[in-house]
């Protein structure tokens, strides 16, 4: 093929109406200008029996039928000359907006031997490329390639030209996409194969290759058009992810990789066994499956503006499981581009770190336990004692130290027992434990009993079951709550109401104990709240810590609010538990 270099030649149109025609398709036509062109339909510059042909052609690109196609048309020139040329379309992004491109190539007369590509530039600054050859010739030989073929593949023109394009192919071909390749051109029908080819230098390359036929307007197949694309990074970067996810599968940390979009593509199983969602529950879904309602929406505004642009964005946040469980997690979630720098996935690594919240803030009440509360008692049963050392001590003042001494003692059991008993049945992180059913009725007329003044009561129409994963648990965490009220009462009765509120399909459960003491002070409120303690709240007492600690450690939230018209009002959000007869398979 002799190609007489000239300036590139093509149109770009929505449908058959022309919004851009350059100055080398102008020169092919002999328009006088760009405006005379534009607006104007492809359909008319062509000749009549063409124009069906040409307009099939579009609408297949259009639909997204085919990557590209190739025809051979008859133009009408300005100059009432006719111009054969093979046209090439494909899909182009141009001002914004989803155009079809077509590349012009002038050929001379009708017969193959003198059918000659004069134009060679129109598709040289593709990124991809394009070869055109003839099957009327011996062995389908190549008759035009473009320089992003050439550049490619490492080949020079005059070294290809005139032979089968097989020449690419090698060791590691597979013979598959191959006779795909084959079968297509005996059928004469379009294809698209991926296969390993090889440079000149010996260098493999995975290869999209689409060879379609190009048709003159008697349906005779004239040419095929082939069009390379180099997808070997695309490849690799498949690959890696497929690794990514082979690892991800024994990882013990939650992993998920969404779409750009946020749609969940992939979890392993650590992911399934922290979330109670399946693989197969979550993919498909977007990842606000796991929102709790606990960050707001500017939150997740700033992770996505941070994620979008490219960056790693890590944070410390609350997320639900199926059951509606609260945990903490430290999340990381990592964009991903792909060989054209374009995000495609979002991968999420997630860190449960429930234990570790719980266990800073019972290491800090602890501490403050410790270090406050003993010294405290200690310095008051010090003073004390060396006022029994004094032997004129009146009888009096010595009974008094006496009872300082055991009113001290006694405050720092009750924190020791306390503290035992919640060892005992706490176990926090074992997401294996049973649910169990507790019957907070029955619970409610115990209370009574212990507290015969007091008016503690549970609406009887209440259906009073609930399911808790750690019954004992939440027991002490209740325990302290009723006690608590009547013990700070200063009302006659101490009136304690227990309410369970369930609302149908909500993520969880409420258990309210609503009193009508003097109320629980504002410091003590905030420091709940925080969830962490502060020089200021050193007076706060134990319990509500220990209600806190259970309910997060129950997967659930503590909430303090004012009872009407006095009084206070604790409430235990819990998880929901799985249906009764359907116990979590996870
Ligand atoms: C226009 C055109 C372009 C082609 N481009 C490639 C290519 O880039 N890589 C490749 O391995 N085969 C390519 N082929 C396919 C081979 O030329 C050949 O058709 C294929 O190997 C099957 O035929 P065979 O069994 O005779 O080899 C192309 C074919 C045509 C018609």
């Amino acid at each position: 093929m002799s190609a007489e270099t000239g300036p590139d030649s093509f149109v770009i149109h929505s449908g058959m109406e022309l919004v851009y025609a350059n100055p080398a398709f102008c020169t092919l036509l002999g328009a006088q200008s760009q405006e005379q062109l534009i607006g104007s339909s492809l359909t008319d510059l062509v000749a009549a029996d063409c124009r069906t042909t040409l307009s099939e052609h579009v609408a297949r690109i259009e639909d997204e039928d085919a990557p590209a196609l190739g025809l051979t048309v008859e133009f009408q020139t300005f100059t009432n000359q006719s111009q054969r040329a093979i046209v090439v379309s494909s899909l182009v992004e141009w001002d914004g907006t989803e155009r079809v491109q077509t590349s012009v190539f002038p050929i001379a007369g009708k017969g193959a031997e003198s059918r000659r590509l004069l134009n060679d530039r129109a598709v040289d600054d593709a990124p991809i490329g394009i070869t055109i050859s003839d099957p009327s010739q011996s062995d389908n030989p190549l008759i035009h390639v473009n320089d992003g073929f050439c550049d490619l593949t490492g080949y020079p023109r005059d070294e290809i030209l005139g032979q089968n394009c097989r020449f690419l192919q090698g060791e590691a071909t597979r013979e598959e996409p191959v006779a795909q390749m084959r079968a297509a051109i005996d059928a004469e029908e379009p294809v698209t194969v991926e296969l390993r080819n090889y440079r000149k230098d010996g260098t493999m390359f995975w290869n999209r290759v689409t060879i379609t036929p190009i048709r003159d307007e008697s349906g005779t197949v004239t040419n095929w058009l082939g069009y390379q694309q180099d997808i070997t990074a695309e490849k690799r970067y498949e690959h890696d992810l497929s690794l990514f996810k082979q690892q991800a599968e024994g990882a013990n940390k939650a992993i998920l990789i969404t779409d750009a979009e946020g749609t969940i593509e992939y979890v392993n199983p650590a992911f399934e066994e922290l979330t109670g969602y399946s693989a197969a529950e979550a993919v498909g879904q977007t990842s606000s499956i796991l929102k709790s309602g606990q960050q707001d929406e500017e939150f997740y505004a700033e992770l996505w503006e941070q994620i979008t642009a490219g960056e790693v964005w890590e944070a410390e946040l609350t997320n639900q499981t199926k059951q509606g469980e609260l945990f903490e997690v430290e999340q990381k979630i990592i964009p991903v581009a792909d060989a054209y720098g374009e995000i495609t996935h979002f991968v999420a690594i997630e860190q449960d770190v429930t234990e570790n919240v719980l266990t800073t803030q019972t290491l800090d009440v602890l501490n403050r336990v410790l270090r406050h509360n003993l010294r405290n008692s200690l310095n008051a049963i010090d003073g004390h004692a060396e006022l029994l050392e004094d032997e004129e001590l009146d009888p009096e003042a010595r009974q008094a130290s006496v009872a300082a001494i055991r009113n001290q003692t006694a405050s720092l059991k009750k924190i020791a027992e306390k503290t035992a008993e919640i060892r005992s049945v706490w176990d926090p992180t074992d997401p294996h434990r049973a649910w169990d059913r507790l019957d907070i009725r029955s619970l409610v007329e115990t209370y009574q009993r212990q507290y015969p003044d007091a008016n503690i009561t549970c609406p009887a129409e209440e259906n009073a079951s609930i399911d808790v994963q750690n019954t004992e648990l939440f027991e002490i965490a209740l325990d302290e709550a009723v006690t608590n009220a009547i013990e700070h009462a200063d009302q006659s009765p101490a009136e304690v109401t227990i309410t369970i509120q369930r609302e149908p399909d909500a993520s969880q459960l409420r258990i309210r104990v609503a009193d009508n003491g003097p109320g629980i002070p504002e410091l003590e409120r905030q420091t709940i709240e925080s969830g962490e303690e502060t020089p200021l709240s050193h007076s706060l007492g134990i319990d509500l810590w220990v209600m806190k600690w259970i309910t997060t450690s129950l997967g659930g939230e503590l909430t303090i609010e004012d009872n009407e018209p006095r009084g206070s009002i604790v409430t235990f959000h819990l998880p929901v538990g799985p249906e009764r007869d359907a116990r979590p398979s996870y």
